[in-house]
């Protein structure tokens, strides 16, 4: 048998997943556990690097994102769930890759420059920010990972680990594995309740966890086309948020329906916004339940984290030592 390839890709805890991450990337991350030996873990050091000041909720997300993974239909005994702060040898491996790295790789990173000036809320002028990439770049190569899906605003951080990994292995022997960045399958945009894109950062998501009353809020406030003032006005439905999360979940027959009773003006928004919450609670209806049910097992999300420790534990504990070896550090003499 042909060993399966080994991907990886990781998650900050810094918020609920929504539905721009359910139809975005978790249904990739379903499918690719299928075909590959794949690798998916909570990159808590990574949300330390800008929460560092407050890092009170980091355990929270971190078990509301295992219990989230794994009610959609991760399996703990497909893929390897686990932390990123369980192993020290990731800290190691990121510190050998700082020894190598010019500053200057990592000042021309586009999201480093990008959100230093973006974010004014949070103070990001620390080391640890800064050293990101190279951080991420020890995630990756810690377990020899063939590739790494990530969306288009994470494929910088990829070239930079691939140049790392060449430098590493130009000074201390061909060793570690360059991962291919697979930009994988386009996932769906999808638009928050004000209409841009649905980004926790902005305040407009609907969160996969959301109950049903708060789904129903949600999006009985969402914005729909801003042209159609009154219910008599025919209704551009291309540009309508509410129309694009429909499509998402509904069969063809059903959008066109809506599609042609805006631009006729025959139906509401109202209307509208009451169907798609209804068809959106239908729709989360069995992972909710099923996440409901994980929620209620005690320990079980740090159960699955143990377990996926355990299998990444032999990769991580083999590179790290051959890393040592390779930068003259090994006790072996
Ligand atoms: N930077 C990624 C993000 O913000 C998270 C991440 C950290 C990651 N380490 C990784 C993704 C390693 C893939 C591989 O989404």
């Amino acid at each position: 048998m042909i060993a399966r390839k080994r991907i990886l890709t990781g998650y900050r805890p810094t918020g609920k997943l929504h539905l721009g991450h359910w139809f975005g990337n978790l249904q990739n991350m379903l499918e690719m556990q299928q075909t590959y030996d794949a690798y998916y873990f909570i990159a808590d050091w990574h949300a330390l690097t800008s929460h560092w000041a407050d890092p009170s909720d980091i355990r929270t997300y971190t078990e509301e994102m295992v219990l989230d993974w794994c009610a959609a239909g991760l399996d703990p005994d497909l893929c390897t769930i686990y932390r990123q702060s369980e192993f020290p040898q990731v800290a190691e491996l990121a510190l050998y890759f700082d020894m190598i790295t010019p500053m200057a790789w990592l000042e021309r990173v586009p999201s480093y420059k990008e959100q230093r000036e973006q974010i004014t809320d949070r103070d990001l002028g620390n080391v640890g920010f800064f050293l990101y990439p190279t951080l991420m770049a020890a995630d990756i190569a810690i377990l020899l990972a063939d590739a790494v899906p990530v969306g288009e605003d994470q494929a910088p951080h990829l070239e930079l680990t691939r140049e790392i990994v060449r430098r590493f292995n130009n000074t201390y022997g061909e060793y570690l594995r360059e991962p291919a960045a697979v930009i994988p399958k386009e996932g769906a945009r999808v638009p928050g309740t004000d209409g841009r894109k649905m980004s926790k950062s902005y305040g407009n998501s609907i969160f996969i966890s959301d109950p049903p009353e708060e789904i129903r809020t949600k999006v009985m406030s969402m914005l729909t086309d801003p042209a159609r003032r009154l219910k008599t006005d025919p209704g551009d439905p291309d540009i309508c948020p509410l129309q694009q999360i429909h499509k998402l979940i509904s069969s063809d027959e059903e959008i066109a329906r809506w599609d042609g009773c805006c631009r006729s003006a025959e139906c509401g928004c109202v209307a509208h916004k009451r169907k798609l919450a209804e068809d959106l609670v239908a729709y989360l209806a069995e992972f909710q339940a099923r996440r409901t049910l994980l929620a209620a097992r005690p320990g079980y999300a740090w159960e699955v984290l143990e377990a996926g420790a355990a299998k990444a534990r032999p990769v991580i504990d083999e590179t790290i030592e051959n890393c040592r070896r390779l930068v003259k550090l090994d006790s072996a003499g």
